[in-house]
C-alpha cells in the first residue's frame, strides 16, 4: 500500500532523515519507534506532504502511484490520513463544522453525534478546535476527525501520549476501527503508528516495527521484542546491538 523508498527530507534547509526504506502492505500495522528528535514527525510530515518537510531525494508510492510531489490536499483524497503530535488550534472553526468538513460536507447531524459519542466528545462538539483542549481530549479531537475522514492509510503521531488509563482503551477502540481490526480476511487499511512508551500495543496489534536512529532505519523486527529490548537497554542498546 505505501512503499517508501530511500527518502532523504530537509526542513528549512537542514537534512533531518535520510536513505528511509521501507513498505506497509495492504492491511498492514507498522510501529516506529525512535528517541525524541530521531526524525519520527518528520518522516510522517513528509509522507503526508506538508510543505515545509522538502523531500529531496527517494519517492514516496502509494498503491502504486508516485506521490512524492503532490500536494498535502490531494494526498488526503487518496486515502492518507494524519493524527498530528501537536495539532494547530483552529480559532473560530467548530469541532462540529471540522468534522462535518472530514465527512465530505454531507449535513448530518446524527453521525457526527454518533461519532463523537464513540470519541467521548459530545460536549465538545460546539467548541473550537483543539482551542483549551487537554492533551488527552487533543489526541480524541484528532482520531474523531479521522474517523470522519475514514482513510485507508493512518498516519499516527503518538496517540497514546497525555492520555489517561480509562481513555487509553477508547483510543484503542478508535484505532482498532480505522485500521479495521475486527476483520480478518477483508482488511484494506494501514497504518504507521509512533510510540514512546508502547501503552497503545496494549489495545492495538501491530504487525511489524523499525527503530529510527540517527535520522536512519537502524532496525526492524517485532514490536514487543523492540519495545522490550529498548526498555532494557535504551536506544544507546540499539546503537550497539548486532542483531
Ligand atoms: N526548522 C528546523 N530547523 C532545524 N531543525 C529542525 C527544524 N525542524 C525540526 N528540526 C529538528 O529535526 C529533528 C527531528 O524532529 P522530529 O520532530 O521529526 O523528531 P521526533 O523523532 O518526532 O521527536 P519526538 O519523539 O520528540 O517527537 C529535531 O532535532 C528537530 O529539532
Ligand atoms: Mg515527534
Amino acid at each position: 500500500m505505501l512503499e517508501v523508498e530511500d527518502l532523504t527530507v530537509e526542513v528549512e534547509g537542514k537534512e533531518i532523515v535520510h536513505d528511509i526504506s521501507f513498505n506497509v502492505d495492504i492491511g498492514e500495522t507498522l510501529v516506529l519507534f525512535g528517541p525524541n528528535g530521531s526524525g519520527k514527525t518528520t518522516l510522517l510530515m513528509a509522507i503526508m506532504g506538508l510543505p515545509r518537510y522538502r523531500v529531496t531525494r527517494g519517492r514516496i508510492v502509494f498503491k502504486g502511484q508516485d506521490i512524492t510531489q503532490l500536494p498535502v490536499d490531494e494526498r488526503a483524497k487518496m486515502g492518507i490520513g494524519i493524527l498530528f503530535q501537536r495539532p494547530p488550534v483552529v480559532r473560530g472553526v467548530k469541532m462540529r463544522e471540522i468534522v462535518r468538513a472530514c465527512l465530505g460536507g454531507r449535513e448530518d447531524g446524527a453521525v457526527i453525534e454518533q461519532l463523537a459519542q464513540k470519541a467521548n466528545m459530545v460536549e465538545i462538539l460546539d467548541r473550537e478546535v483543539n482551542y483549551g483542549f487537554s492533551g488527552g481530549e487533543v489526541k480524541r479531537s484528532e482520531l474523531l476527525q479521522l474517523m470522519a475522514q475514514s482513510p485507508e492509510f493512518v498516519l499516527l503521531d503518538e496517540p497514546d501520549s497525555g492520555v489517561d488509563l480509562v481513555n487509553i482503551s477508547l483510543v484503542g477502540e478508535m484505532i482498532n476501527e480505522l485500521l479495521q481490526k475486527d476483520r480478518l480476511r477483508s482488511r484494506t487499511n494501514s497504518g504507521l503508528l509512533i510510540t514512546h512508551t508502547g501503552h497503545i500495543l496494549d489495545y492495538v496489534d501491530a504487525d511489524r516495527a523499525c527503530v529510527l536512529l540517527y535520522g536512519g532505519i537502524w532496525c526492524r523486527g517485532n514490536p514487543r521484542e523492540i519495545l522490550v529490548s529498548i526498555k532494557s537497554h535504551g536506544y544507546e542498546g540499539c546503537a550497539v546491538c548486532q542483531k
